[in-house]
């Protein structure tokens, strides 16, 4: 496991941070987001995508669990706030299984559902503006986590 932590100024920062990490992604890749309500977690998400490649615009995904975009790898942004556990109505595992990229904000209420292997940020609001990002990688993403800054 690697760990690191980041210092986010304000909601610029963030976005030249989310692009930096869109640069790493590859087929597979599991990106988990925790931190609470308005911590920033969609907000990381917009640039993320536009850094792979993305040109749809990426909103929030509370209401419908799983929104998808189709680029040179997928993105599939998932929301998981109203899910205890994978319920047997959804078919999240066949995409976090997939050849895609999947973000999941709210990782926790499924993470019997995930594997060990994965990319945990946990998005802590300091003020207004400012964050502090608690990064952790499993596996190939210790890697990713050595490499990336703000
Ligand atoms: N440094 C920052 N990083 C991210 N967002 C910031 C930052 N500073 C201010 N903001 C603002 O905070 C809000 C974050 O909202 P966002 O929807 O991204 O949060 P969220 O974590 O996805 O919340 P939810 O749990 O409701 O999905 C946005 O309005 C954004 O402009
Ligand atoms: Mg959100």
């Amino acid at each position: 496991m690697m760990y690191k932590e980041l210092i986010i100024k304000d909601l610029k920062d963030m976005q030249k941070f989310a692009f930096e990490v869109g640069k790493h992604v590859f087929p597979g890749f599991l990106l988990c987001l925790e931190g609470d309500l308005g911590a920033g977690k969609t907000t990381f998400t917009k640039s993320f995508g536009k850094s792979m490649g993305i040109d749809d615009n990426i909103n929030s995904p509370t209401f419908t669990i799983l929104k998808v975009y189709e680029g040179d790898l997928d993105l599939y942004h998932m929301d998981v706030y109203r899910l205890n556990g994978i319920g047997s109505d959804y078919d999240l595992e066949e995409y976090i299984y997939s050849e895609g990229v999947c973000v999941v904000e709210w990782y926790k209420n499924i993470i019997n559902s995930l594997p060990d292997e994965k990319l945990v940020f946990e998005i802590e609001i300091i003020d207004k503006d400012k964050r502090l990002i608690k990064i952790e990688g499993v596996g190939i993403y210790e890697e990713i986590v050595k490499k990336i800054s703000n």
